[in-house]
């Protein structure tokens, strides 16, 4: 004897869908913000001063523009040069990288003048 296995159970129940209204939203990365800090920037006080000063707009501390880039004129001098160093930027001049001159900063104090200085060395590579 055969015996037949009927199912009558063909229909297909649907799965119920909750509610759209329950689903939560996806919660969103919160991406930080961009920094809009410039290319270059340090705490250094040296740096703060320079920053202060017109000095950005003919140095570079990677590239050459009016002035020699900082990172040249750290390899070029040493801690000894600090005092001639200031007293250039102090009274400006041209000569030791070509015929551009550097404008004076008669009113940058020499203690002012030395820690730019030291910051700029410090960028010896
Ligand atoms: C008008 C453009 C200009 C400005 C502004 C300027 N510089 Fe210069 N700087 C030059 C030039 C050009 C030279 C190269 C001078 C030379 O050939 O002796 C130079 C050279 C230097 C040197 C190397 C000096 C040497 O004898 O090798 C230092 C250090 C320096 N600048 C620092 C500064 C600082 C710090 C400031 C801001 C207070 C400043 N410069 C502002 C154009 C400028």
């Amino acid at each position: 004897m055969i015996v037949l296995s009927c199912s009558k159970n063909n229909a297909v129940t649907p799965i119920p869908v909750p509610e759209s209204s329950t689903e939560q939203p996806a919660p969103q990365p919160i991406a930080p913000p961009e920094p809009t800090v410039p290319a270059y920037t340090s705490n250094d006080p040296g740096f703060k001063l320079i920053e202060g000063a017109d000095c950005l707009a003919c140095h570079k501390i990677d590239a050459k523009v009016i002035g020699p880039s900082y990172q040249d004129v750290a390899e070029k001098y040493t801690k000894a040069d600090i005092d001639q160093l200031a007293q250039k930027i102090i009274e400006g001049g041209k000569g030791n990288w070509g015929d551009i001159p550097m404008t004076p900063h008669e009113g940058l104090s020499k203690d002012d003048a030395k820690q730019m200085v030291k910051y700029i060395l410090s960028l010896k590579k």
